[in-house]
């Protein structure tokens, strides 16, 4: 019995959705699917649909592709009632999202493993010093680097992203404190957890909209053993403070091998290396 974890599978992009299909039946392991499934709810349904059917248990946080809404829609589509219907989508097909009870891996190892699934979303907070909040966007534009964020994702109804990571940090900490201190976690969200693992060489400026400062220490406030992130479409392994912080993107087509399948890219977050 195994934890995996894989992130950005961008079903849109049809040899992503063909090699998704592709996946081989994992019956006895859990799946981590850490955000950036689809922009298409249609989409979206019909890969967790099939990966409810490969897996033991699916667990799903929502990227920033997920959460894209067209901009003449209402606001009734958007932000986070778009989110609650892929919340929706997701407990039709039994997969567990940042709004469910976490769920306990019972573990090959001896040792039990609460397996959270967290939603905390960013806020320019991954600047340098001297560049204001306010002025995050248009110094990232300065080299000619606008997420198309700025565009599709929608705060509906909080005023602004900013507000809405906000309150998504509050909400996730009130969990994390609530929970038994003594067991061990598995955080999973899209979003790296601190500005010091988003490494960007070729985009720098992009790291604004990658995360927020809110969530740099969570790994040593909780008993954390693993944190699983995505969005940088550059897979990694780093330690931070004993704790292993894993980017598990597949990521677009040009970025993952044809010839490895999905399969190859499914990181083994549990057992770890002990
Ligand atoms: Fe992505
Ligand atoms: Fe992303």
């Amino acid at each position: 019995m195994k934890l995996y974890a894989i992130s950005d599978l961008h079903v849109n992009r049809a040899p992503n959705w063909e090699a998704l299909q592709a996946l081989p039946p994992h019956l006895d392991d859990w799946l981590i699917v850490a955000g950036d499934v689809s922009e298409s709810e249609a989409q979206f349904a019909a890969a967790m649909g099939l990966l409810s059917q490969r897996f033991a248990r699916v667990l799903w946080t929502p990227g920033n592709h997920d959460l894209w809404a067209h901009p003449n829609s209402p606001a009734q589509a958007r932000g986070i009632f778009k989110y609650n219907r892929l919340v929706s989508i997701c407990r039709a097909y039994g997969v567990l999202t940042p709004e469910d009870p976490y769920p306990v891996w019972p573990g090959a190892d001896g040792q039990a493993y609460v397996i959270a699934p967290i939603f905390t979303l960013y806020d320019y907070s991954f600047r340098p010093a001297e560049v204001a909040a306010d002025e995050a966007v248009a110094w990232a534009a300065e080299t000619n680097i606008v997420s198309t964020d700025e565009y599709y994702l929608f705060p509906d109804p909080f005023a602004s992203r900013q507000a809405w990571c906000a309150a998504r940090c509050r909400y996730t900490e009130g969990r994390l404190q609530s929970l038994n201190g003594d067991q061990a976690l598995v955080l999973a969200g899209h979003f790296p957890l601190r500005q010091d693992l988003v490494q960007l060489y070729r985009i720098p400026r992009f790291s604004i909209w990658c995360g927020t400062r809110l969530t740099e220490e969570w790994h040593r406030r909780f008993p954390v053993k693993a944190v699983v992130h995505g969005h940088l479409h550059i897979r990694a392994r780093h330690e931070r403070d004993g704790v292993t912080f894993h980017e598990v993107s597949l990521g677009y087509p040009h970025q993952w091998q044809a010839a490895r399948g999905v399969a190859g890219y499914l990181r083994q977050v549990l057992p770890g290396e002990g």
